[in-house]
């Protein structure tokens, strides 16, 4: 059987991006990240996937007419690299039609809260605010819909200090090992 292709969307630090990488190289993940695209040239992200030597592809979203307008450029780079799995890890931008339509439960999200609750980009700092006391992270698969799509797996911690840094950190390596197993389950068609 051939090995999966994965495409990794990111945006931010990309430490998903590169634990994603790790278990690819080191056996974990029977699969190959074949392209890394990131929404804001200049992301740190871009810096790990050179030295990874993924093929990374930046864009800025204003340079397009519309999001079909970008999302059909990306569709046809994935299509040409036979990517089967699209990874967003930090991507902070609804997907549209374009790419789920030709992507269809094969496109999945990590995101820092137990979804459903505590959705959009503040999530930590909210579920903090709110005052819970488990947190964790979630993977799912993508929709239209902000934080939206059937939730594939999930990891929790308790955590009762203050620290929203070290809380993050936390947070951050339960991703990590998170989107492994998910990843393992989307190749295996075990969802
Ligand atoms: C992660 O917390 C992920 O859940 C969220 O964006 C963050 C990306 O972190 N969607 P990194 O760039 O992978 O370090």
């Amino acid at each position: 059987m051939r090995r999966a292709k994965l495409a990794v969307f990111a945006s931010g630090s990309g430490s998903n991006y590169e634990a994603i990488v790790e278990a690819c190289r080191d056996g974990r993940i029977d699969a190959d990240v074949v392209l890394l695209v990131c929404d804001k040239p200049g992301a740190k992200v871009l810096e790990r996937a050179k030295r990874y030597g993924t093929e990374s592809f930046a864009f800025n979203p204003k340079d397009y007419a519309s999001r079909e307008a970008y999302e059909t450029v990306l569709a046809t780079m994935l299509d040409e690299r036979h990517v089967d799995y699209v990874c967003l890890a930090g991507y902070m931008r609804i997907v549209g039609h374009v790419l789920l339509e030709r992507y269809e439960q094969r496109i999945v999200n990590i995101h820092p809260s137990l979804l459903p609750s505590f959705k959009g980009a503040h999530a930590i700092q909210d579920a903090v605010d709110y005052g819970v006391k488990i947190f964790g992270a979630t993977t799912h698969f993508v929709d239209e819909t902000l934080d939206g799509g059937r939730i594939i797996d999930q990891g929790a911690i308790v955590y009762e200090g203050n620290d929203i840094e070290e809380l993050t950190m936390l947070i951050h390596s339960i991703e990590h090992k998170l989107y492994v197993k998910t990843i393992n389950k989307l190749i295996n068609k075990k969802y």
